[in-house]
C-alpha cells in the first residue's frame, strides 16, 4: 500500500509563488483534506482561479469551465467537491446526478449568472422566434434549461458555428458574444451581462503595461471588453491562455484575468516572467482550504438541482459536450 503523502512534502509545488512560512500555515488543512479525500472516496475539482494552496495542494482535477465539465463526467468517486463557483458545482451535479456534489461556500456566485433569469430567456424567445439560444455555462441550471445549448469561453465559436444558422442569441455575457462575433460570419445577438472582474480591464491598462514592460505578450480572457481583446496579442479561455504560455514560452507575459491564474501558471513555467496586474473574483475567493476541509468533514454544502429543470439543463450541457 502507498504511504500517505505528507503536506510538507508538497511545498515544492508552490515554492515559486509562496513563502515556506505561508505554506506551513496551510499544512494542517492540507493534511486533513488529503486524509478526508481517501476516507470519503472524494475528488476535488478546482477552477484555474483557485489559490495555489488549493490548486497545487489538494485538487485532483484542475482546468477551465469546459475541462471541469468534461472531466466531471469521468469522475469515479462518491463525492465531488467543487472548488469554484456555484454554476460549476451545478454543472458537475447535472452530469453526476447520483453523486454527492459539495461546494464549500454556497455564496460563491457569479455576476454573469446573476444577470439573467429563465423569465428573461422566455422573453428573448418571444422577441426572436426561431433564433437558437446559446447559454454561457456561467448561468443557473434554470437558465440553461430554458436555452438550446451551452458554451464556454473555450468553445463558444465552435458552438455558434455548429448550429448552421445565420443568427443566434448568445447570453448572458455581452463581451464574450461581441468577441466571438468578430471571429465568425454568424450574426450574434447579445444580452447585457458582464463579468465584474474582467469588465474592469481597459485599453489604457494594456497600453500602460506595454510601455512599462517592453516586449510583454498580452493575453486576455474573452470576458474582457472587445476593445481590450483587440488591443491584446491573443485571447482565450483560462485553459487556452495557460496552453499558450506552455507552447510559446514568451519571455514576459501578462494575463488579463483573475489574480490567481498567473500564480498557478507561473509555477509550471519558471523561465517565463509574469507581470501581474490582476483583479480578484470575490466569489472564487470564498473558497478556502478551511472551508473545503469543513465541507468534507460535515458533508456540506450539498448542491442539488431542481428536478423540474435538471433534464433540460443536462440536455443543453450534453449537447455542448457532444461537439
Ligand atoms: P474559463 O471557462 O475560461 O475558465 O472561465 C470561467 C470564468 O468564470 C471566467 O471568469
Ligand atoms: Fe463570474 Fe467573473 Fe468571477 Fe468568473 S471571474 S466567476 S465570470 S464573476
Amino acid at each position: 500500500m502507498n504511504s500517505p503523502v505528507s503536506a510538507a512534502s508538497l511545498y515544492h509545488r508552490v515554492s515559486r509563488v509562496m513563502p515556506r512560512a505561508e505554506w506551513m500555515s496551510h499544512e494542517a488543512d492540507v493534511e486533513a483534506i488529503l486524509d478526508l479525500k481517501r476516507r470519503r472516496n472524494a475528488v476535488i475539482l478546482a477552477h484555474n482561479y483557485q489559490t495555489p494552496d488549493i490548486f497545487h495542494g489538494v485538487a485532483d482535477i484542475v482546468g477551465d469551465s469546459l475541462a471541469l465539465a468534461r472531466k466531471a463526467v469521468e469522475v469515479d468517486a462518491d463525492v465531488i467537491v467543487l472548488a469554484g463557483v456555484h454554476f460549476m458545482a451545478e454543472t458537475a451535479k447535472l452530469l453526476n446526478p447520483s453523486k454527492t456534489v459539495l461546494i464549500p461556500d454556497m455564496q460563491a456566485g457569479c455576476s454573469l449568472a446573476d444577470s439573467i433569469t429563465p423569465e428573461d430567456v422566455a422573453l428573448l424567445r418571444q422577441a426572436h422566434p426561431g433564433v437558437p439560444i446559446i447559454t454561457y455555462v456561467n448561468t443557473s441550471a434554470a437558465v440553461k434549461a430554458a436555452s438550446d445549448i451551452c458554451c464556454t469561453s473555450g468553445n463558444a465559436r465552435k458552438v455558434v458555428e455548429s448550429l448552421g444558422v445565420p443568427k443566434v442569441l448568445m447570453i448572458p455575457d455581452e463581451y464574450l458574444a461581441r468577441n466571438v462575433a468578430r471571429e465568425t460570419n454568424v450574426e450574434i445577438l447579445a444580452w447585457h451581462g458582464h463579468c465584474e472582474v474582467h469588465e474592469l480591464f481597459n485599453v489604457q491598462d494594456v497600453r500602460d503595461l506595454r510601455e512599462a514592460h517592453p516586449g510583454v505578450v498580452v493575453l486576455a480572457h474573452p470576458e474582457c471588453p472587445p476593445d481590450v481583446v483587440a488591443e491584446a496579442d491573443f485571447a482565450g479561455s483560462t485553459a487556452v491562455m495557460s496552453d499558450y504560455v506552455g507552447d510559446k514560452k514568451p519571455a514576459r507575459v501578462v494575463l488579463l484575468t483573475e489574480c490567481s491564474m498567473s500564480d498557478n501558471v507561473a509555477v509550471q513555467h519558471p523561465a517565463v516572467e509574469f507581470i501581474r496586474p490582476c483583479n480578484l473574483c470575490p466569489h472564487m475567493k470564498r473558497i478556502t482550504l478551511a472551508n473545503i476541509r469543513t465541507a468534507l468533514e460535515e458533508n456540506r454544502h450539498e448542491v442539488t438541482v431542481d428536478p423540474a429543470v435538471a433534464e433540460g439543463a443536462r440536455r443543453a450541457v450534453e449537447r455542448m459536450l457532444a461537439i
